[in-house]
């Protein structure tokens, strides 16, 4: 493959429609005839409906139907059928299924009418009256009923094995610390809230637009719940809003619009309002138990992290929360426990690397206690500590740059001038204080297909099903084809958020660069070896003896590299071999002896500045740096948005983000953007990125290892460790509001 654009800075190339508005989004898409359906949420936590009024709402002129459990079209019958790529294990959430309410803003009706404001005033009218029953929604009540999942995701690992002997190491360790922290509950909060538009096709057949990370996923899920061939199915989102994993999983949108749709054979189209947005998945409230010892030398002697997560009484949702204590440091002595607490609640979902900034937070604050107890620099302390293996799996790591990350990070940040004493710097009336800590998150690929197809003038589209949620999936990919077949990146179009695509997953925990971008380039390498068979058949063929390693390809010619008069253009080449298109399909997997043998993860070390107000305790971040080690950067630009894009959601978690529940009503209460606070520009000043080189050869094709998450996965804990520098108070529990800054003996 040339290197022409691979890991050069390039501008997003969708970024002109996206900007002008031509970008078209699951709500914006519309279809003559289209209906409007808007959706009732339900008030209580826990109960049964007993009636439903739909008189008056029907009585609206311009009310097409109120679908509710009672009148509903029937669907499959087996929950399975509701079970999409990435559910956990249980019986997923079955909207307008029967009378029973099983969480606060459950929807129970949808009003359907011609448009979208009378349906909204009609649902004002649908009058709904419930028996209640007792609900729990505290984890803080319901940790005492905790519970090992016994029935494991896919996809997640369970905690490794106990390695050693963690209590008695603990017990005989000179230093030693036990602590709780704490993470509250989060909604994801994508600008562009969860739609969809559903075209009634005729005789059955439907496209769908639907807000979601992988097309192919809605569209499984209603060709399971409605019982619909897949050629009867088509999902088309060709841009997503944003997703931080809200969008991986089929909400009940898709199937309140889909079943609409079906049953008035019509176009139907329903939109969340952003309070709806904080009536499905969420990043689960999380209680961790951390312990660590270590002798006076600041050797770690033994790891103790237990953690209990909140879960849905109908999903056992699991992320990976406390294997990273086993994995993060070298330590012979380890143990975990990782259980889940029913609540009544929706089930949680993959939030914004899920489970790594909540066990990270947790053990990259303790290693920072655990430092200043043993007068040891902070970094020191982790670098007597460093883990040359993945001891949790007894594997190497495919690669492992972290060391470098750390030595660069810390002197670009100008850690070797940092003063160990909390409160040793102050500028007018703030607090400065300086903390770090480290990230970690799983490198991984996926079996995804794509199919190249190139016309003689040297165009090429290719195509594939995976999505691009803001990532900038559409720009690596045109680099990757560009380079791999030796045409300009103007000629390249990438096809993406398409069913009928070639397969891909999601696109979700990082793993589309590497997926993707490895499935694009075998397409195109194997256009290549098309393109070299017609060159070699064309008659007096100046590459007839040419092997294919001897062969460039480039500008749209096939160059023999020796004698650069010895070529033929792709376009001669498929003249001669009679083809208007060349089009090649490939699909690539994962190396099973790479994942059985090696452990791949990306790192980073993060560096941060606060300054803390010391009579008001409000807490800015002034600057950030961040090393990050995640193999090749295919695009030096989007890539550092990325991880630009995870710090400003670590500084959100660290500091203001949280949904807060009432527990007398089992209600989210601040649904809104006014109450959750989403960091806005004004609360960031400096970020600044590096990206540490890293050869990998094993994780994927091209050494890409994937940035999508790792941004936000140690910030947390390095902003709260600033916090303790700046103040002398540690505070435990996530987000670090002002109050807990004024009194932190209250919040621990
Ligand atoms: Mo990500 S939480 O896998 O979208």
């Amino acid at each position: 493959m040339s290197e022409t654009y691979f890991g050069t800075p390039r501008a997003r190339v969708d970024g002109r429609a996206k900007v002008t508005g031509a970008a078209t989004y699951a709500a914006e898409f519309t279809a003559p005839d289209l209906a409007y359906g808007y959706v009732v949420s339900g008030a209580i936590a826990k109960g049964t409906i007993t009636a439903i009024d739909s008189s008056a709402a029907l009585a609206m002129p311009g009310v097409l139907h109120v679908f509710t459990h009672e009148n509903r079209p029937r669907t499959a019958w087996l929950s399975s059928n509701f079970r999409d790529e990435v559910a956990p294990p249980g019986s997923p959430f079955r909207a307008l299924y029967d009378k029973h309410i099983v969480y606060s803003g459950q929807p129970v009706a949808l009003v359907v009418a011609e448009d979208f404001d009378t349906a909204r005033d009609a649902a004002a009218l649908v009058r709904v009256t419930y028996d209640t029953e007792a609900h729990a929604t505290d984890l803080d009540q319901e940790r005492a009923k905790a519970y090992v999942p016994p029935k494991k995701r896919s996809g997640i690992e369970p905690p490794p094995k106990p390695r050693g002997d963690a209590p008695g190491a603990y017990d005989a360790a000179p230093f030693k610390l036990r602590q709780e922290y704490r993470i509250s509950p989060e909604h994801h909060n994508p600008m562009e809230p969860h739609a969809t538009t559903v075209v009634w096709d005729g005789d059955g057949a439907i496209t769908v637009h639907d807000k979601i990370q992988g097309v192919q996923n809605s569209q499984t899920y209603i060709t399971n719940v409605f019982g619909l061939s897949k050629d009867k199915v088509r999902v088309v989102s060709p841009f997503v809003g944003g997703g931080f994993g809200s969008g991986l999983r089929p909400q009940y949108q898709l199937y309140l619009a889909v079943m609409a749709s079906l049953a008035l054979e019509r176009s139907v189209r329903v939109v969340l309002t952003r309070d709806q947005m904080f009536t499905f998945g969420y990043r689960p409230g999380t209680i961790n138990t951390l312990s660590l010892g270590a002798d006076a030398q600041g050797a770690l002697q033994s790891i103790t992290h237990e953690a209990v997560a909140g879960t849905s009484h109908f999903e056992d949702y699991q992320e990976v929360v406390v294997n990273w204590s086993g994995g993060t440091y070298h330590c012979d002595n380890v143990s975990f426990d990782y259980k889940l607490a029913k609540l009544d609640t929706y089930t949680p979902a993959d939030m914004r690397a899920p489970g790594a900034p909540l066990g990270m937070f947790a053990l990259e604050s303790a290693m920072d206690e655990m430092a200043e107890a043993l007068h040891l620099d902070p970094l020191e302390f982790r670098l007597r500590n460093y883990a040359e293996t993945d001891e949790n799996t007894g594997n190497p790591f495919t690669s492992k740059a972290l060391r470098e990350a750390y030595r660069q990070g810390a002197e670009q940040f100008g850690w070797s001038r940092r003063n160990h004493t909390p409160r040793s710097m102050k500028e007018g009336h703030e607090l400065v204080g300086w903390g770090m800590a480290t990230g970690m998150w799983e490198a991984q690929m996926q079996q995804t297909s794509a199919r190249a197809t190139l016309w003689p003038d040297g165009r090429l589209e290719v195509a594939c099903a995976t999505a691009d949620i803001g990532t900038g999936t559409y720009t690596i990919l045109t680099q990757i084809a560009a380079d791999s077949l030796g045409v300009g990146m103007d000629q390249v179009s990438v096809k993406i958020g398409d069913s009928s695509l070639p397969t891909s997953p999601v696109q979700g925990g990082s793993w589309t660069a590497a997926s993707a971008g490895a499935a694009v380039q075998a397409a195109c390498f194997k256009a290549r070896e098309s393109l070299l068979d017609a060159a070699q058949k064309m008659d007096g063929s100046p590459l007839a003896d040419a092997t294919a390693d001897q062969v460039v390809f480039a500008n749209g010619r096939m160059t023999l590299r020796d004698d650069a008069a010895r070529a033929v253009s792709y376009a001669d080449a498929m003249r001669a071999a009679g083809l208007d298109t060349l089009a090649v399909e490939e699909t690539v997997k994962p190396d099973p002896k790479v994942q059985k043998s090696f452990s791949s993860y990306t790192h980073s070390a993060v560096f941060v500045e606060v300054r803390v107000d010391e009579e008001l305790g409000v807490v800015r971040v002034t600057r950030v740096v961040d090393a990050v080690a995640a193999g090749r950067i295919l695009n030096p630009l989007t890539a550092r948005s990325q991880i630009i894009g995870g710090v400003v959601f670590g500084i959100g978690m660290a500091l203001t983000e949280e949904t807060m529940a009432d527990h007398a009503l089992g209600r989210f209460m601040n649904h809104n953007l006014a109450e959750y606070h989403v960091p806005s520009n004004a609360d960031i000043q400096g970020i600044e990125v590096i990206f540490v080189e890293e050869n990998d050869s094993k994780t994927s094709p091209m050494g890409v290892k994937g940035l999508g998450e790792i941004g936000i996965v140690g910030t947390a804990a390095a902003i709260a460790n600033a916090i303790h520098h700046a103040t002398g108070r540690r505070v435990r529990s996530l987000p670090i509001t002002i109050d807990k800054v004024l009194g932190a003996e209250l919040a621990s």
